[in-house]
């Protein structure tokens, strides 16, 4: 359930806090991300909840949004993570995440990524994912260097094409992500000769954004029937499996709808897991679900352009966010919704509305609004947004504010713009 909404006076609210209200408390003022905690902690219990009786983790990807606030709360929830790097695993350790509830994946690890994913905790985390046949000798050998046995889960690219945008589609023929099916038997014979490495399971991730279950549900029976495949091999010589991953991806509603809610996608890979032995863990790995509607970039119009002796009409609408706070409309074509702040009966034209960066995919696209204008929000933008914003142009990162019962309960607030202009001229 979304709290974000319009009160009596036509102010947007979030968790009942006005929006208004909250450009006083952004120590920058615009541009700034807030977020509603307490929506995205039910998310996780909602997903939770789904899973019944089954043994189950939801680990959280923390690429989608890395804030501190973000992965204590959803910690505090029984969350693990899904890591890429080894500062988003010492992030998520800090943060109170259990490293036992830690998978890693990414196809090319550092060493000292491996080492430290190997060595962390009493035990080292859950699983590294291993994403290539060429990964296991690496990781045997990083095991081997710090006197430890490295519990290995295998991504396995099952080839289903994903029906979402190209960039975010992983599972296909031709994406650089996870072992080809073909290459699983020669991938289980060179995991078994490193004694260093302990087959633990198999998994996959077929992309983001998926806005219905068939595809997810395809790519969970096929790793479930190779799962059953190795654990029964495995089992005859005295070993077996104990997880399998199913990956994110479940989408959210952008505005043009998604007829899938995250909890759907647990419901269709219980049914396709039917077979698997009861205790087995069953382990996801949402991001976008669990953060990017509970999450806004609240923005100021700087000014407004209008082509005046020209036939057709344009008019722009500037805003002081920009391509270098919420890349994902520059990146993938994403549109997001954009609300104003303060509700308006006023006649209304069309209008893109872009930001102060010079480059011309700087632009969030068309929208209907007012000719007078303050401040606008832009919507669904809690998932990678800040994770991805960069300080292209010599802009600062934006403020972070967190909602927590009704009140800001957090806030973080990168280097200013003067810093960066000292850290660029400061050499060693
Ligand atoms: C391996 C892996 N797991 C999980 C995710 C999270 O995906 P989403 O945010 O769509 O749930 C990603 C996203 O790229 C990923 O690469």
């Amino acid at each position: 359930v979304s709290r974000l909404q319009r009160d009596s006076s036509g102010g947007l609210t979030l968790q009942g806090v006005p929006l208004e209200a909250l450009v006083e408390r952004a120590p920058r003022g615009t541009p700034f991300y807030v977020y509603d905690l307490d929506s995205m902690t039910d998310e996780v219990d909602a997903m939770r909840a789904a899973f019944g009786a089954e043994p189950h983790l939801v680990a959280y990807a923390v690429k989608a949004n890395s804030a501190g606030p973000i992965l204590r709360a959803l910690a505090s929830r029984g969350a693990g993570a899904d890591v890429v790097s080894g500062a988003e695993l010492e992030l998520a350790v800090a943060a109170g995440v259990v490293p036992g509830q830690i998978v890693y994946s990414g196809v090319a690890k550092l060493d000292d990524e491996l080492d430290r994913a190997l060595s962390i905790g009493w035990d080292g985390i859950l699983a590294l994912q291993a994403e290539s046949i060429e990964e296991l000798p690496r990781i045997a050998a990083r095991a081997r260097a710090v006197g430890r046995r490295g519990r290995v889960s295998l991504r396995l690219n099952p080839d289903i094409e994903a029906d979402t945008h190209s960039y975010i589609a992983t599972g296909h023929d031709e994406a650089k992500f996870g072992i080809p099916i073909e290459d699983l038997g020669d991938a289980i014979r060179l995991a078994g000769s490193h004694p260093e490495i302990e087959l633990v399971g198999l998994g996959s991730h077929i992309g983001s954004q998926l806005t219905t279950t068939e595809r997810y549900a395809e790519a969970a029976e096929t790793i479930v029937r190779r799962w059953l495949e190795v654990h029964a091999d495995l089992s005859s010589r005295g070993g077996g499996l104990r997880l399998v991953d199913f990956g994110g991806g479940f989408g959210i509603d952008y505005g043009a709808g998604c007829d899938a809610r995250p909890a759907d996608f647990v419901v269709a890979l219980r049914e396709r897991s039917r077979a698997l032995p009861p205790d087995v863990l069953r382990v996801v790995e949402p991001g976008r679900s669990v953060v990017a509607s509970h999450g806004l970039l609240v923005t100021r119009v700087v000014m407004q352009k209008r082509t005046l002796a020209r036939a057709e009409q344009r008019r722009w609408v500037m805003v002081d966010a920009g391509m270098n706070d919420l890349l994902r409309p520059a990146l993938y074509g994403a549109s997001h919704r954009i609300d104003l702040v303060r509700s308006s009966s006023a006649p209304r034209s069309a209008a893109r509305v872009v930001g102060p960066v010079c480059e011309s995919s700087d632009d969030f696209g068309s929208y209907d609004l007012p000719e007078q204008l303050d401040l606008l929000a832009i919507r669904d933008a809690g998932a990678y947004g800040f994770t991805m914003a960069s300080e292209y142009n010599g802009r600062p990162l934006p403020c972070e504010l967190f909602l927590r019962g009704g009140a800001v309960a957090e806030i973080l607030v990168p280097r200013s713009a003067a810093q960066w202009v000292a850290d660029r001229l400061r050499s060693r």
